[in-house]
């Protein structure tokens, strides 16, 4: 199959383009690189020893979105273009609100236009907010509290409208857990722009010398340490999943959501002493106070993925840490 992967240069494209391609598929890739580099793709065909087609285009803008889709004749989209800081998103809401809905309405249409209805989206277990009960499971009441999170919900929303209105739309909600780890080989990895937002990218950047301390958000958590559990996934199971989808939406299932986590749920500690141990570093830490919005525990139950995708996440924590620290000391400041 011929598939458009928005966002393809990002953390998770870059790693499910590699596993697109080593299936035999083929990968046009749109990304505005507003947070990535066209370098990920380069390392892609280095890993892959194939071609990406890339093109550096906005998905707000309607008419490059469509010549896209008139020059290639594409099968299927797995829509990953969207920005993705929480603390940005509080400060800045009508930027992603733009950036994240109007860009998934823009490529809609243009699906829409030239009769490509087998899309995967990339939603985030975010759209749980607090949730009653763990494990989760996808049929848990949701609820975000944050301009990113409301954005994904909203998203949501519209594609089940989309397919309300349409039947012929095949549409996979995947609801991400923690994305972490890297490529095998160590040339593709997650490489933040700013200052880390998220924890794994945090403790790698202490553990290469760029960042001094961890702190650690809060151990007066209810969870067995005290601090925040929450369930780390591979991004090489993840972008399995990604494959499983497409193979399942060619099946005609309609619209679909699946939780794609390990079910497994570690705490920030315990992510601190699996990281330790993989780099042989220590890892200074410092306790500090709760981060306003987290929440005490996240974890998934990813059974309807195994029942419907024969999808499992394989990867566990040493595998993470290991896979996240050679790709950051290969790479001690990223692509550049
Ligand atoms: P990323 O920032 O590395 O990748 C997103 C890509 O989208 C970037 O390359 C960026 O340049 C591109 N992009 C953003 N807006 C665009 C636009 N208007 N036009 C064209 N390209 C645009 O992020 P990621 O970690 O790879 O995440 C991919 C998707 O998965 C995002 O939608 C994110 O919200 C979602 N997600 C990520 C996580 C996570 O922890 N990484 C968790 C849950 C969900
Ligand atoms: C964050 C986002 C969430 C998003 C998810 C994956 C917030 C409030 N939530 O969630 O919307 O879907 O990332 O991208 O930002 N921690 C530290 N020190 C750090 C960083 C994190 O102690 O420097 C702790 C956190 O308190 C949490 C755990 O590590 O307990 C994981 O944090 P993080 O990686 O940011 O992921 P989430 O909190 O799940």
């Amino acid at each position: 199959m011929n598939i458009l992967l928005t966002g393809g240069a990002g953390y998770i494209g870059s790693h499910t383009s590699v596993m697109l391609l080593e299936s035999g598929h083929d990968v046009v890739v749109l990304d505005n690189l507003c947070n990535s580099k066209a370098a990920s793709l380069k390392r892609v065909e280095e890993i892959t020893g194939k071609k990406i087609l890339f093109y550096q285009e906005d998905l707000c803008d309607l008419a490059g979105v469509n010549e896209i889709f008139r020059q290639n004749s594409i099968d299927a989209v797995i829509h990953f273009a969207g920005l993705k800081s929480v603390a940005e998103s509080v400060e800045q809401p009508l930027r992603y609100y733009q950036n994240n809905i109007n860009g998934t309405l823009v490529l809609c249409e243009v699906m829409q236009a030239n009769g490509v209805k087998n899309l995967v989206f990339s939603s985030s277990a975010t759209v749980y907010g607090n949730p009653e009960t763990v494990p989760i499971n996808e049929n848990a009441p949701v609820g975000a509290f944050n301009p990113y999170g409301r954005s994904k919900l909203f998203i949501e929303k519209i594609l089940t409208d989309l397919y309300l209105s349409d039947k012929k739309w095949n549409i996979a909600l995947l609801r991400y857990f923690n994305p972490v780890g890297a490529h095998l080989s160590g040339l593709i990895g997650e490489d933040p722009s700013d200052l880390p937002n998220n924890l794994m990218p945090y403790i790698s950047q202490v553990a290469v010398g760029q960042l001094q301390k961890l702190l650690i958000y809060g151990d007066d958590y209810e969870t067995p340490d005290g601090t925040g559990v929450r369930d780390y996934i591979h991004v090489m199971d993840l972008a399995q999943g990604h494959l499983k989808a497409l193979e399942k939406l060619n099946s005609g299932p309609g619209l679909v959501t699946y939780n794609l986590g390990t079910g497994k749920g570690y705490s920030v500690l315990e992510m601190v002493a699996a990281y330790e141990k993989a780099s042989g570093k220590q890892i200074p830490c410092q306790i500090v106070g709760r981060r306003p919005g987290d929440i005490p525990t996240c974890y998934a139950n990813p059974c309807l993925a195994e029942k419907e995708l024969g999808w499992t996440a394989r990867r566990g924590i040493d595998e993470m840490c290991t896979d996240a620290w050679r790709w950051q000391y290969l790479n001690p400041k990223g692509y550049v």
